[in-house]
């Protein structure tokens, strides 16, 4: 598109108009539809339409409102949402008490001026340490999860002098650089080969791990870091076998590696504890943090970390740098998310509703064998795994004719996963567990020609 400034002019004044309406009329909705296809095609990427992902094949689902645990399409039509935007609504979308720290913040002070004292962080940092395991004091807060991922790289680099890392199979740690080398799949790496100095383990494989650290340690290309997830999620919902990560801390320590949970997606209450390193009272050196930590409203990850791998980075702390990361506004949400999560006993009631939900589709499974294999998880971190690859794409899309969104994990094809926000009712769960009958029998019909 040639530059037309006159045109930007007039567009970016009519899209301001659309956004401060209230209400559209149905030819404003059409043509915003018409438009959003358009552009997305010529300005965005016109394989993402294509992409299976898109459950909505008439493109008529354009996004539009949400609250709670569901939004809108621009034409009214409500779905509940359980796929949770990855993991990213845990408080619900657009929780109040969100909103009111994030708006009033914005009243004030949106970005930080770089050079005096910005407080919002300093609350932050302090808030995260209380609600964080064991010594891990320090932190610097990013804009996503990929970023705080390549922080601890860059913190346990330090902190070590060492280059290596070593990853699991099935891990998603991100797609930056630094953290692709981390993240597993070939198909994501392949094409930005070579990586950092990675190696991939069996997720849960102990015996792996400490062949890799005695043969890197042997070699004397020793191992600066272990980054794992606890519970893995786009790898399709695995959890870590009970003792595997007090076992790699023990590893981690003996070898002089540096232990990192990524907790992105398992972390802010998900799975039923504030992080899921609490249930087996395991401490890292470092932890990485996002999505759900900016309440579902402002973008905000951080890179969490004990006094050891801090101390060089105190020393000259221009090593590491953002110009966005901890702003005002995006501190406030995490503030309010951290403080609605606890007031509402949010980390409990994931794990209630993950158990019922666990007891309900187990049911299910019985009932459509040629369907559906199993669900695990924990909490409201939990995947369904289908006999076949496409059987859970069929399923998704039946869901989603039933006004239910639902996905896949980017690494494993055969699982649906479920990550409600934490608030979900459980009248919204059961008109969930409804569809998911109607749509496993569907699909019933049609399992043999899917395997
Ligand atoms: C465990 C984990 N780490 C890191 C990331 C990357 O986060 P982001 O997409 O915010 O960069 C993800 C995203 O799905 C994730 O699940």
């Amino acid at each position: 598109m040639a530059q037309d400034l006159e045109t930007a002019q007039a567009k970016s004044r009519e899209v301001l108009e659309l956004i401060g309406k209230k209400k559209l009329t149905q030819e404003e909705r059409d043509k915003v539809i018409a438009d959003s296809v358009r552009y997305w095609t010529d300005h965005v990427n016109a394989g993402f339409l294509k992409y299976r992902k898109s459950v909505s094949t008439d493109y008529t689902a354009v996004e539009w409102e949400d609250n709670g645990a569901v939004f809108r399409d621009i034409n009214g039509k409500e779905f509940i949402d359980m796929l949770g935007g990855y993991g990213v609504y845990n408080v619900g979308h657009r929780h109040p008490r969100v909103l009111k720290a994030v708006t009033e913040q914005l009243e004030r002070q949106a970005i930080h001026s770089q050079e005096l004292i910005d407080p919002l962080r300093t609350y932050l940092a302090y808030l995260v340490s209380l609600i964080t395991p064991g010594d891990l004091n320090y932190s610097f807060f990013s804009n996503s999860g990929t970023e705080s991922v390549e922080g601890c790289m860059k913190m346990a680099m330090l902190a070590t002098g060492r280059k290596h890392f070593v990853g699991t199979v099935g891990a998603f740690h991100g797609k930056t650089l630094g953290a692709l080398g981390g993240t597993s799949k070939a198909m994501f790496r392949e094409p930005f080969m070579p990586l950092l100095n990675w190696s991939h383990i069996p997720f849960g494989d102990i015996k792996a791990l400490e062949t890799t650290l005695s043969c890197a340690d042997f070699s004397g290309d020793r191992v600066a870091a272990f980054v794992v997830e606890p519970i893995q999620g786009e790898g399709g919902i695995n959890v870590a076998p009970p003792g595997y990560l007090a076992a790699a801390r023990e590893l981690c320590d003996k070898y002089g590696a540096m232990l990192v949970f990524d907790e992105v997606q398992s972390g802010m209450g998900r799975t039923g504890k504030m992080f899921y390193c609490d249930y087996e009272g395991v401490v890292p050196d470092l932890m990485a943090l996002g999505k759900a930590f900016g309440g579902g409203v402002m973008p905000i990850g951080a890179v969490v970390g004990n006094e050891k791998v801090w101390a060089k980075y105190v020393e000259n702390p221009f090593l590491h740098t953002t110009t966005f990361g901890g702003n005002p506004v995006a501190c406030a949400a995490a503030i309010a998310t951290i403080s609605i999560l606890l007031d509402e006993d949010l980390p409990k009631q994931a794990r209630e509703k993950g158990d019922y939900l666990i007891d309900k589709v187990t049911q299910l499974a019985k009932q459509f064998p040629d369907v559906l294999s199993k669900i695990r998880g924990v909490g409201l971190m939990l995947g369904m795994e289908f006999t076949g690859n496409d059987t859970g794409y069929a399923v998704a899309k039946e869901l989603f004719s039933r006004n239910i969104l639902i996905s896949g994990t980017y690494i494993n094809s055969r699982v649906l996963r479920v990550e409600p926000p934490l608030v979900i009712s459980y009248e919204q769960i059961d008109m969930f567990l409804k569809a998911l009958e109607e749509s496993l029998a569907a699909v019933s019909k049609l399992a043999p020609a899917l395997k």
